[in-house]
Protein backbone atom coordinates (compact mmCIF):
# COMPACT_ATOMS: atom_id res chain seq x y z
CA UNK A 1 0.00 0.00 0.00
CA UNK A 2 1.41 3.39 -0.52
CA UNK A 3 1.10 5.44 2.19
CA UNK A 4 0.87 9.58 1.67
CA UNK A 5 1.14 11.43 4.17
CA UNK A 6 0.19 15.42 3.48
CA UNK A 7 0.96 17.31 6.74
CA UNK A 8 -0.75 20.69 6.14
CA UNK A 9 0.29 22.38 9.52
CA UNK A 10 2.52 25.41 8.80
CA UNK A 11 4.39 24.65 11.90
CA UNK A 12 5.77 21.95 9.41
CA UNK A 13 8.14 19.08 11.60
CA UNK A 14 6.56 20.63 15.09
CA UNK A 15 2.92 20.08 14.55
CA UNK A 16 1.21 18.36 16.94
CA UNK A 17 -1.28 16.96 14.75
CA UNK A 18 1.75 15.40 12.78
CA UNK A 19 2.43 13.80 16.42
CA UNK A 20 -0.67 11.84 15.38
CA UNK A 21 -0.64 11.01 12.02
CA UNK A 22 2.90 9.55 12.55
CA UNK A 23 1.47 7.64 15.19
CA UNK A 24 -1.74 6.61 13.06
CA UNK A 25 1.27 5.65 10.28
CA UNK A 26 3.06 3.57 12.74
CA UNK A 27 0.62 1.68 13.29
CA UNK A 28 -1.05 0.75 9.77
CA UNK A 29 2.71 -0.68 9.00
CA UNK A 30 3.65 0.55 6.16
CA UNK A 31 6.50 3.13 4.27
CA UNK A 32 5.25 6.00 4.26
CA UNK A 33 5.87 9.22 1.92
CA UNK A 34 5.40 12.70 4.04
CA UNK A 35 4.99 15.67 2.24
CA UNK A 36 5.37 19.21 4.19
CA UNK A 37 2.99 21.52 2.17
CA UNK A 38 5.11 24.15 4.32
CA UNK A 39 7.68 23.39 2.25
CA UNK A 40 6.29 23.41 -0.95
CA UNK A 41 5.50 26.31 -3.35
CA UNK A 42 1.87 25.78 -4.46
CA UNK A 43 0.11 29.04 -6.10
CA UNK A 44 -3.31 29.97 -5.29
CA UNK A 45 -5.68 28.53 -8.10
CA UNK A 46 -6.42 31.53 -10.23
CA UNK A 47 -9.37 29.53 -11.46
CA UNK A 48 -8.87 29.70 -15.52
CA UNK A 49 -9.78 26.40 -15.89
CA UNK A 50 -7.43 26.11 -18.59
CA UNK A 51 -6.71 22.75 -16.75
CA UNK A 52 -10.10 21.58 -18.04
CA UNK A 53 -10.18 23.75 -21.34
CA UNK A 54 -6.60 24.90 -23.29
CA UNK A 55 -4.37 22.22 -21.15
CA UNK A 56 -6.54 19.30 -19.98
CA UNK A 57 -5.27 17.93 -17.18
CA UNK A 58 -2.58 20.14 -16.83
CA UNK A 59 -1.87 23.57 -14.81
CA UNK A 60 -0.84 26.35 -16.40
CA UNK A 61 0.81 27.86 -13.62
CA UNK A 62 4.42 27.15 -12.57
CA UNK A 63 5.62 25.58 -9.16
CA UNK A 64 5.41 22.04 -7.09
CA UNK A 65 2.17 20.88 -7.95
CA UNK A 66 2.95 18.49 -11.16
CA UNK A 67 5.50 16.33 -8.78
CA UNK A 68 2.49 16.89 -6.00
CA UNK A 69 -0.08 15.83 -8.07
CA UNK A 70 2.07 12.78 -9.20
CA UNK A 71 2.52 11.28 -5.66
CA UNK A 72 -1.48 11.95 -5.02
CA UNK A 73 -2.59 10.12 -7.79
CA UNK A 74 0.45 7.32 -7.28
CA UNK A 75 -1.69 6.82 -3.28
CA UNK A 76 -4.05 3.86 -2.17
CA UNK A 77 -3.74 6.02 1.32
CA UNK A 78 -3.82 9.93 1.37
CA UNK A 79 -3.16 10.91 5.36
CA UNK A 80 -4.32 14.25 5.31
CA UNK A 81 -2.69 16.23 8.28
CA UNK A 82 -3.38 19.41 9.51
CA UNK A 83 -4.85 21.85 12.76
CA UNK A 84 -8.11 22.86 12.51
CA UNK A 85 -7.75 26.97 11.22
CA UNK A 86 -11.07 28.63 11.67
CA UNK A 87 -13.36 26.01 11.77
CA UNK A 88 -11.91 24.61 8.39
CA UNK A 89 -8.48 23.96 6.96
CA UNK A 90 -5.28 26.16 6.86
CA UNK A 91 -4.90 28.27 3.68
CA UNK A 92 -1.75 26.02 2.82
CA UNK A 93 -3.99 22.86 2.67
CA UNK A 94 -6.81 24.75 0.59
CA UNK A 95 -4.58 25.93 -1.53
CA UNK A 96 -3.43 22.20 -2.47
CA UNK A 97 -6.98 21.05 -2.60
CA UNK A 98 -8.00 23.52 -4.72
CA UNK A 99 -5.02 22.77 -7.34
CA UNK A 100 -6.20 19.42 -7.23
CA UNK A 101 -8.81 20.46 -10.03
CA UNK A 102 -6.82 19.13 -12.90
CA UNK A 103 -7.94 15.33 -12.08
CA UNK A 104 -11.19 15.98 -12.44
CA UNK A 105 -12.76 16.17 -15.71
CA UNK A 106 -14.97 19.51 -16.41
CA UNK A 107 -18.38 17.39 -17.05
CA UNK A 108 -20.81 16.78 -14.31
CA UNK A 109 -22.35 13.17 -13.35
CA UNK A 110 -24.55 12.44 -10.60
CA UNK A 111 -24.32 10.12 -7.55
CA UNK A 112 -26.80 7.54 -6.46
CA UNK A 113 -27.84 9.82 -3.59
CA UNK A 114 -28.89 12.96 -6.53
CA UNK A 115 -25.45 14.75 -5.67
CA UNK A 116 -22.91 15.99 -8.60
CA UNK A 117 -19.85 15.77 -8.87
CA UNK A 118 -16.74 15.58 -11.45
CA UNK A 119 -15.20 12.15 -12.83
CA UNK A 120 -11.79 11.94 -12.37
CA UNK A 121 -9.07 11.75 -15.29
CA UNK A 122 -7.45 8.87 -13.43
CA UNK A 123 -8.71 5.87 -11.91
CA UNK A 124 -9.08 6.56 -8.25
CA UNK A 125 -11.97 5.09 -6.84
CA UNK A 126 -9.79 2.68 -4.80
CA UNK A 127 -8.00 5.54 -2.37
CA UNK A 128 -8.52 5.65 0.55
CA UNK A 129 -8.37 8.89 2.81
CA UNK A 130 -7.80 9.33 6.19
CA UNK A 131 -8.51 12.33 7.85
CA UNK A 132 -6.45 13.65 11.11
CA UNK A 133 -6.85 17.25 12.87
CA UNK A 134 -6.33 18.32 16.09
CA UNK A 135 -7.81 21.87 17.54
CA UNK A 136 -7.18 24.12 19.82
CA UNK A 137 -10.63 24.89 21.73
CA UNK A 138 -11.44 21.54 23.91
CA UNK A 139 -14.76 21.32 21.82
CA UNK A 140 -15.80 19.23 18.41
CA UNK A 141 -19.25 20.65 18.57
CA UNK A 142 -19.37 23.95 16.67
CA UNK A 143 -15.65 23.88 15.55
CA UNK A 144 -14.65 20.28 13.38
CA UNK A 145 -18.25 19.87 11.63
CA UNK A 146 -17.44 22.28 8.73
CA UNK A 147 -14.54 20.42 8.21
CA UNK A 148 -15.77 17.00 8.87
CA UNK A 149 -18.44 16.91 6.30
CA UNK A 150 -16.07 18.73 3.80
CA UNK A 151 -14.07 15.94 3.66
CA UNK A 152 -16.79 13.67 3.56
CA UNK A 153 -18.09 15.02 0.44
CA UNK A 154 -14.66 15.28 -1.22
CA UNK A 155 -14.08 11.41 -0.40
CA UNK A 156 -17.25 10.58 -1.85
CA UNK A 157 -18.13 8.31 1.21
CA UNK A 158 -17.79 7.87 4.49
CA UNK A 159 -14.12 8.09 6.40
CA UNK A 160 -12.01 7.52 9.08
CA UNK A 161 -11.36 11.13 10.69
CA UNK A 162 -9.11 11.82 13.88
CA UNK A 163 -10.29 14.88 15.34
CA UNK A 164 -8.86 15.19 18.52
CA UNK A 165 -9.38 19.03 20.57
CA UNK A 166 -7.32 20.29 23.37
CA UNK A 167 -4.44 19.82 20.64
CA UNK A 168 -1.66 22.15 21.74
CA UNK A 169 -1.47 19.80 24.95
CA UNK A 170 0.88 17.59 22.63
CA UNK A 171 3.53 19.38 22.75
CA UNK A 172 3.60 20.07 27.18
CA UNK A 173 6.17 17.99 28.28
CA UNK A 174 4.81 17.55 31.39
CA UNK A 175 1.69 16.06 30.03
CA UNK A 176 3.54 13.55 27.87
CA UNK A 177 2.39 10.61 30.06
CA UNK A 178 -1.63 11.65 29.03
CA UNK A 179 -0.75 12.43 25.80
CA UNK A 180 1.45 9.21 25.07
CA UNK A 181 -1.59 7.53 25.95
CA UNK A 182 -3.77 8.83 23.46
CA UNK A 183 -1.17 8.38 20.80
CA UNK A 184 -1.02 4.77 21.72
CA UNK A 185 -5.00 4.80 20.75
CA UNK A 186 -4.10 6.44 17.43
CA UNK A 187 -1.51 3.99 16.98
CA UNK A 188 -3.72 0.88 17.68
CA UNK A 189 -6.18 2.70 15.21
CA UNK A 190 -3.52 2.50 12.45
CA UNK A 191 -3.25 -0.94 13.11
CA UNK A 192 -7.17 -1.42 12.88
CA UNK A 193 -7.18 0.49 9.55
CA UNK A 194 -4.72 -1.96 8.48
CA UNK A 195 -6.82 -4.60 8.80
CA UNK A 196 -10.33 -3.86 8.72
CA UNK A 197 -10.27 -0.25 6.74
CA UNK A 198 -12.40 0.86 9.78
CA UNK A 199 -11.48 2.08 13.30
CA UNK A 200 -13.44 -0.53 16.02
CA UNK A 201 -15.85 0.89 19.20
CA UNK A 202 -13.25 0.97 21.32
CA UNK A 203 -10.21 2.99 19.59
CA UNK A 204 -13.02 5.20 18.63
CA UNK A 205 -14.64 5.96 21.99
CA UNK A 206 -10.90 6.33 23.37
CA UNK A 207 -10.05 8.70 20.36
CA UNK A 208 -13.19 10.51 21.11
CA UNK A 209 -12.22 11.30 25.33
CA UNK A 210 -10.70 14.63 26.22
CA UNK A 211 -7.58 14.18 27.10
CA UNK A 212 -7.82 16.81 30.41
CA UNK A 213 -11.47 17.82 31.56
CA UNK A 214 -12.67 20.96 29.71
CA UNK A 215 -12.83 23.03 32.92
CA UNK A 216 -9.08 22.35 33.89
CA UNK A 217 -8.17 22.95 30.21
CA UNK A 218 -9.49 26.36 30.00
CA UNK A 219 -7.49 27.10 33.18
CA UNK A 220 -4.87 25.60 32.08
CA UNK A 221 -4.99 27.58 28.72
CA UNK A 222 -5.83 31.20 30.07
CA UNK A 223 -3.11 30.70 32.55
CA UNK A 224 -0.75 30.03 30.16
CA UNK A 225 -1.96 32.63 28.16
CA UNK A 226 -1.64 34.96 30.87
CA UNK A 227 1.75 33.95 31.79
CA UNK A 228 3.09 34.80 28.23
CA UNK A 229 1.14 37.87 28.64
CA UNK A 230 2.52 38.89 32.32
CA UNK A 231 4.62 41.74 32.54
CA UNK A 232 7.96 40.45 30.81
CA UNK A 233 9.05 43.84 30.62
CA UNK A 234 10.40 44.25 33.90
CA UNK A 235 11.28 40.63 34.97
CA UNK A 236 13.51 41.06 37.86
CA UNK A 237 10.48 43.03 39.80
CA UNK A 238 9.80 40.68 42.50
CA UNK A 239 5.94 41.17 42.47
CA UNK A 240 5.97 40.33 37.98
CA UNK A 241 7.95 37.01 39.21
CA UNK A 242 5.94 36.13 41.80
CA UNK A 243 2.69 36.50 39.19
CA UNK A 244 4.26 34.69 36.83
CA UNK A 245 4.81 31.43 39.33
CA UNK A 246 1.54 31.78 40.62
CA UNK A 247 0.37 31.33 37.36
CA UNK A 248 2.62 28.18 36.46
CA UNK A 249 1.52 26.37 39.44
CA UNK A 250 -2.34 27.46 38.50
CA UNK A 251 -1.17 25.69 35.14
CA UNK A 252 -0.49 22.89 37.04
CA UNK A 253 -2.70 22.62 39.52
CA UNK A 254 -5.16 22.55 35.94
CA UNK A 255 -3.16 19.06 35.00
CA UNK A 256 -4.19 17.06 38.54
CA UNK A 257 -5.64 13.98 38.48
CA UNK A 258 -6.67 12.76 42.35
CA UNK A 259 -5.89 9.13 40.96
CA UNK A 260 -2.15 10.00 41.93
CA UNK A 261 -3.61 10.19 45.96
CA UNK A 262 -2.76 7.11 47.73
CA UNK A 263 -5.94 6.73 49.41
CA UNK A 264 -9.73 8.64 48.01
CA UNK A 265 -10.18 10.51 51.37
CA UNK A 266 -6.39 11.82 51.55
CA UNK A 267 -6.52 15.75 50.86
CA UNK A 268 -2.90 16.75 49.51
CA UNK A 269 -1.44 20.09 50.77
CA UNK A 270 1.69 20.90 48.33
CA UNK A 271 3.83 23.77 49.03
CA UNK A 272 5.90 25.33 46.72
CA UNK A 273 8.69 27.21 48.73
CA UNK A 274 10.13 29.17 46.15
CA UNK A 275 13.64 30.91 46.77
CA UNK A 276 13.54 33.20 44.20
CA UNK A 277 10.86 34.81 44.11
CA UNK A 278 10.32 34.47 47.92
CA UNK A 279 6.94 33.56 48.13
CA UNK A 280 5.01 30.52 48.88
CA UNK A 281 1.89 28.54 47.53
CA UNK A 282 0.25 25.74 48.51
CA UNK A 283 -1.26 23.00 46.47
CA UNK A 284 -4.42 21.91 47.88
CA UNK A 285 -5.76 18.82 45.73
CA UNK A 286 -8.95 16.66 46.95
CA UNK A 287 -10.51 13.93 45.23
CA UNK A 288 -11.78 16.28 42.65
CA UNK A 289 -9.94 19.07 42.46
CA UNK A 290 -6.68 21.22 42.88
CA UNK A 291 -6.49 24.83 43.59
CA UNK A 292 -3.53 27.06 44.49
CA UNK A 293 -3.47 29.16 47.44
CA UNK A 294 -1.12 32.05 48.18
CA UNK A 295 0.93 32.04 51.54
CA UNK A 296 0.62 29.18 54.31
CA UNK A 297 -2.59 28.52 55.79
CA UNK A 298 -3.08 25.10 56.61
CA UNK A 299 -0.38 22.02 57.19
CA UNK A 300 1.49 20.57 54.54
CA UNK A 301 1.29 17.30 53.41
CA UNK A 302 4.88 17.89 51.49
CA UNK A 303 6.84 20.86 51.19
CA UNK A 304 9.19 21.42 48.03
CA UNK A 305 12.06 24.56 48.58
CA UNK A 306 13.16 25.22 45.33
CA UNK A 307 13.77 28.34 42.76
CA UNK A 308 10.69 28.83 40.48
CA UNK A 309 12.90 28.71 37.73
CA UNK A 310 14.38 25.22 38.60
CA UNK A 311 10.76 23.96 39.16
CA UNK A 312 9.75 25.40 35.85
CA UNK A 313 12.51 23.08 34.01
CA UNK A 314 11.79 20.61 35.42
CA UNK A 315 8.23 20.76 34.78
CA UNK A 316 8.95 21.66 31.38
CA UNK A 317 11.62 18.13 31.02
CA UNK A 318 14.50 20.37 30.85
CA UNK A 319 15.44 18.88 34.03
CA UNK A 320 15.16 15.67 35.63
CA UNK A 321 13.46 15.75 38.42
CA UNK A 322 15.45 13.19 40.41
CA UNK A 323 18.34 14.48 39.02
CA UNK A 324 17.83 17.96 39.93
CA UNK A 325 17.27 16.80 43.72
CA UNK A 326 20.29 14.45 43.71
CA UNK A 327 22.18 17.64 42.52
CA UNK A 328 21.14 19.88 44.93
CA UNK A 329 18.39 22.30 42.55
CA UNK A 330 15.40 21.22 45.25
CA UNK A 331 14.70 19.89 48.65
CA UNK A 332 11.38 17.86 49.71
CA UNK A 333 10.43 17.79 53.31
CA UNK A 334 7.54 15.95 54.71
CA UNK A 335 5.75 12.58 53.27
CA UNK A 336 8.50 12.07 50.43
CA UNK A 337 5.94 9.56 48.67
CA UNK A 338 3.84 12.01 47.08
CA UNK A 339 7.36 12.37 45.04
CA UNK A 340 6.49 9.01 42.76
CA UNK A 341 3.03 10.03 42.69
CA UNK A 342 3.90 13.52 40.99
CA UNK A 343 4.41 12.18 37.07
CA UNK A 344 0.12 10.69 38.07
CA UNK A 345 -0.79 14.07 40.22
CA UNK A 346 0.58 16.39 37.40
CA UNK A 347 2.01 14.91 34.82
CA UNK A 348 -0.69 13.30 32.99
CA UNK A 349 0.96 10.03 33.52
CA UNK A 350 -1.92 7.12 33.85
CA UNK A 351 -1.83 4.89 36.77
CA UNK A 352 -0.73 1.84 36.47
CA UNK A 353 -3.12 -0.49 37.39
CA UNK A 354 -2.18 -2.24 41.19
CA UNK A 355 -2.35 -6.36 39.46
CA UNK A 356 -1.58 -5.51 36.08
CA UNK A 357 0.28 -8.45 34.66
CA UNK A 358 2.94 -10.72 36.50
CA UNK A 359 5.36 -8.88 38.81
CA UNK A 360 9.06 -9.72 40.25
CA UNK A 361 9.50 -11.36 43.21
CA UNK A 362 13.15 -11.42 44.89
CA UNK A 363 12.10 -14.79 46.86
CA UNK A 364 12.01 -16.43 43.28
CA UNK A 365 15.93 -15.40 43.25
CA UNK A 366 16.32 -16.51 46.98
CA UNK A 367 14.17 -20.03 47.61
CA UNK A 368 16.79 -22.42 45.11
CA UNK A 369 19.97 -20.64 47.10
CA UNK A 370 18.80 -21.15 50.53
CA UNK A 371 17.50 -24.34 50.05
CA UNK A 372 20.88 -25.36 49.07
CA UNK A 373 22.62 -23.25 51.38
CA UNK A 374 20.90 -24.92 54.36
CA UNK A 375 20.82 -28.62 53.62
CA UNK A 376 23.91 -28.83 51.92
CA UNK A 377 26.47 -28.37 55.26
CA UNK A 378 24.02 -30.84 56.82
CA UNK A 379 24.24 -33.54 53.74
CA UNK A 380 25.62 -33.08 50.29
CA UNK A 381 22.92 -35.57 49.10
CA UNK A 382 20.29 -33.77 50.98
CA UNK A 383 21.80 -30.21 49.36
CA UNK A 384 21.47 -31.70 46.01
CA UNK A 385 17.83 -32.59 46.44
CA UNK A 386 16.95 -29.18 48.17
CA UNK A 387 18.84 -27.41 44.88
CA UNK A 388 16.91 -29.33 42.51
CA UNK A 389 13.44 -29.20 44.72
CA UNK A 390 14.17 -25.13 45.03
CA UNK A 391 14.75 -24.99 40.77
CA UNK A 392 12.02 -26.41 40.43
CA UNK A 393 9.30 -24.87 42.61
CA UNK A 394 10.77 -21.23 41.57
CA UNK A 395 10.69 -22.20 37.75
CA UNK A 396 6.73 -23.11 38.49
CA UNK A 397 6.62 -19.74 39.92
CA UNK A 398 7.28 -18.40 36.39
CA UNK A 399 3.47 -18.88 36.24
CA UNK A 400 2.64 -16.40 38.91
CA UNK A 401 5.55 -14.36 38.93
CA UNK A 402 7.77 -12.69 36.45
CA UNK A 403 10.80 -13.98 36.08
CA UNK A 404 13.96 -11.82 35.63
CA UNK A 405 17.03 -12.66 33.93
CA UNK A 406 18.80 -12.77 37.40
CA UNK A 407 16.48 -15.93 38.40
CA UNK A 408 17.32 -17.98 35.51
CA UNK A 409 21.11 -17.35 36.13
CA UNK A 410 20.25 -18.16 39.58
CA UNK A 411 18.21 -21.39 39.17
CA UNK A 412 20.86 -22.78 36.38
CA UNK A 413 23.65 -22.20 38.82
CA UNK A 414 21.85 -23.97 41.81
CA UNK A 415 20.78 -26.51 39.35
CA UNK A 416 24.65 -27.04 38.44
CA UNK A 417 25.90 -27.05 42.03
CA UNK A 418 23.08 -29.47 43.08
CA UNK A 419 24.03 -31.57 40.31
CA UNK A 420 28.15 -31.47 41.36
CA UNK A 421 26.56 -32.07 44.99
CA UNK A 422 24.61 -35.16 43.88
CA UNK A 423 27.78 -36.61 42.30
CA UNK A 424 29.16 -36.35 45.38
CA UNK A 425 32.05 -34.07 44.69
CA UNK A 426 32.85 -30.53 45.50
CA UNK A 427 32.69 -31.63 49.23
CA UNK A 428 33.56 -29.00 51.56
CA UNK A 429 34.23 -26.09 48.99
CA UNK A 430 30.68 -26.26 47.40
CA UNK A 431 28.69 -23.89 49.72
CA UNK A 432 31.99 -21.61 49.60
CA UNK A 433 31.91 -21.64 45.79
CA UNK A 434 27.92 -21.27 46.08
CA UNK A 435 27.99 -18.23 48.11
CA UNK A 436 30.53 -16.80 46.15
CA UNK A 437 28.90 -17.29 42.47
CA UNK A 438 26.38 -15.24 44.23
CA UNK A 439 27.88 -12.26 45.80
CA UNK A 440 29.36 -12.35 42.49
CA UNK A 441 26.20 -11.93 40.59
CA UNK A 442 25.15 -8.93 43.13
CA UNK A 443 28.77 -7.40 42.99
CA UNK A 444 28.43 -7.59 39.20
CA UNK A 445 25.19 -6.54 38.51
CA UNK A 446 25.92 -3.49 40.77
CA UNK A 447 28.64 -2.49 37.97
CA UNK A 448 26.01 -2.96 34.82
CA UNK A 449 22.47 -0.57 33.77
CA UNK A 450 20.59 -2.09 36.41
CA UNK A 451 21.14 -3.29 39.73
CA UNK A 452 20.28 -6.41 40.69
CA UNK A 453 17.78 -5.55 43.35
CA UNK A 454 16.35 -2.61 41.39
CA UNK A 455 14.72 -5.87 39.19
CA UNK A 456 12.47 -6.57 41.97
CA UNK A 457 11.99 -3.08 43.81
CA UNK A 458 10.81 -1.25 40.43
CA UNK A 459 7.31 -2.71 41.15
CA UNK A 460 7.13 -0.50 44.61
CA UNK A 461 8.34 2.85 42.37
CA UNK A 462 6.65 2.82 39.04
CA UNK A 463 7.63 -0.24 37.10
CA UNK A 464 10.20 0.30 34.70
CA UNK A 465 9.60 3.84 34.63
CA UNK A 466 11.68 3.34 37.70
CA UNK A 467 14.45 2.33 35.91
CA UNK A 468 15.11 5.85 34.00
CA UNK A 469 15.15 7.60 37.72
CA UNK A 470 19.11 7.93 38.63
CA UNK A 471 17.93 8.45 42.03
CA UNK A 472 16.19 4.99 42.09
CA UNK A 473 19.19 3.30 40.07
CA UNK A 474 21.65 5.14 42.95
CA UNK A 475 19.77 3.63 45.86
CA UNK A 476 20.07 0.32 44.89
CA UNK A 477 23.40 0.43 43.44
CA UNK A 478 24.75 0.98 46.80
CA UNK A 479 21.92 -2.30 48.15
CA UNK A 480 23.35 -4.59 45.61
CA UNK A 481 26.84 -3.31 46.32
CA UNK A 482 25.72 -4.11 50.17
CA UNK A 483 24.67 -7.96 49.23
CA UNK A 484 27.45 -8.44 47.06
CA UNK A 485 29.75 -7.59 49.37
CA UNK A 486 28.22 -9.77 52.17
CA UNK A 487 27.84 -12.95 50.10
CA UNK A 488 31.50 -12.74 49.51
CA UNK A 489 32.71 -12.42 52.63
CA UNK A 490 30.19 -15.22 53.66
CA UNK A 491 31.90 -17.53 51.06
CA UNK A 492 35.25 -17.71 53.57
CA UNK A 493 32.75 -17.38 56.66
CA UNK A 494 31.03 -20.73 55.57
CA UNK A 495 34.22 -22.33 55.02
CA UNK A 496 35.32 -21.65 58.79
CA UNK A 497 32.52 -22.96 59.95
CA UNK A 498 32.42 -26.02 57.82
CA UNK A 499 35.76 -26.66 59.91
CA UNK A 500 33.69 -25.95 63.35
CA UNK A 501 31.94 -28.04 65.42
CA UNK A 502 28.86 -26.47 63.98
CA UNK A 503 29.60 -27.34 60.45
CA UNK A 504 26.11 -28.76 60.18
CA UNK A 505 24.53 -25.89 60.96
CA UNK A 506 26.80 -23.31 58.58
CA UNK A 507 23.79 -22.50 56.36
CA UNK A 508 21.57 -21.39 59.19
CA UNK A 509 24.00 -19.21 61.02
CA UNK A 510 24.62 -17.36 57.51
CA UNK A 511 20.90 -16.45 57.81
CA UNK A 512 21.41 -14.19 60.36
CA UNK A 513 23.71 -11.99 57.84
CA UNK A 514 21.23 -11.67 55.30
CA UNK A 515 18.10 -11.43 57.81
CA UNK A 516 20.20 -7.95 59.18
CA UNK A 517 20.88 -6.97 55.68
CA UNK A 518 17.46 -7.45 55.11
CA UNK A 519 16.09 -5.09 57.95
CA UNK A 520 18.98 -2.90 56.83
CA UNK A 521 17.53 -2.90 53.14
CA UNK A 522 13.99 -2.02 53.78
CA UNK A 523 15.09 1.22 56.10
CA UNK A 524 17.59 2.38 53.62
CA UNK A 525 15.51 2.48 50.73
CA UNK A 526 13.03 4.96 52.48
CA UNK A 527 15.81 6.87 53.90
CA UNK A 528 18.46 7.48 51.82
CA UNK A 529 15.87 9.15 49.06
CA UNK A 530 15.03 10.89 51.92
CA UNK A 531 17.96 12.15 52.38
CA UNK A 532 19.02 13.27 49.49
CA UNK A 533 16.00 15.32 49.74
CA UNK A 534 16.64 17.39 52.06
C1 LIG B 1 -5.13 30.96 12.53
C2 LIG B 1 -5.57 29.94 13.51
C3 LIG B 1 -6.90 29.57 13.53
C4 LIG B 1 -7.34 28.62 14.44
N1 LIG B 1 -8.65 28.26 14.46
C5 LIG B 1 -9.09 27.37 15.35
C6 LIG B 1 -10.47 27.02 15.39
O1 LIG B 1 -11.29 27.45 14.61
N2 LIG B 1 -10.87 26.16 16.35
C7 LIG B 1 -9.98 25.63 17.25
O2 LIG B 1 -10.43 24.88 18.11
N3 LIG B 1 -8.68 25.90 17.17
C8 LIG B 1 -8.19 26.75 16.26
N4 LIG B 1 -6.85 27.05 16.20
C9 LIG B 1 -5.89 26.31 17.06
C10 LIG B 1 -5.17 25.16 16.33
O3 LIG B 1 -6.08 24.34 15.66
C11 LIG B 1 -4.36 24.33 17.32
O4 LIG B 1 -3.42 25.16 17.91
C12 LIG B 1 -3.71 23.10 16.71
O5 LIG B 1 -3.44 22.13 17.73
C13 LIG B 1 -2.39 23.39 16.04
O6 LIG B 1 -1.94 22.21 15.44
P1 LIG B 1 -0.54 22.04 14.70
O7 LIG B 1 0.54 22.11 15.76
O8 LIG B 1 -0.63 20.71 14.06
O9 LIG B 1 -0.41 23.14 13.69
C14 LIG B 1 -6.40 28.01 15.32
C15 LIG B 1 -5.06 28.39 15.26
C16 LIG B 1 -4.65 29.35 14.38
C17 LIG B 1 -3.20 29.74 14.36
Amino acid sequence: MKVLLINGSPRGEKSNTLKLARAFASGLGETIQQVNLKEKSINHCTGCFSCWSKTPGKCVLKDDMPSLLEDFIRADLVIWSFPLYYFGMPSLVKAFMDRLLPLNHPHMETREDGSSYHPTRYNLSAQKHVLISTCGFPDRKDNFEALSKQFEIFSGSEMVQILCPEGELFSIEALKGKTDAYLTHVEKGGREFAQSGCLSHETSNALEALLVPVGNFKEMANAHWELLESPSASPEKREDKEKQAELFLRQMAACYNPEGLSSPKEELVLEMAFSDPDCTFQLVGDKEICRVEKGISRPCTTRIETSYKNWRDISEGKLQGAQAMMDGLYKVKGDFAVMNSMDVLFGGKVPTPPHSGKKTNMNILLIPWIALWVFLPINPLWGGIAGVLGCTLTALGGFRYKLTGWDRIGQSAVLLLSLIALLGIGGMYLPSLSYLIFGLMWFLSARGKVPLSACYSSEKFGGESALENPLFLKTNRMITDGWGILYLLMAPIAWLLLQSPFKAYTGLINQIGPLLMGIFTAWFQKWYPRRVAC
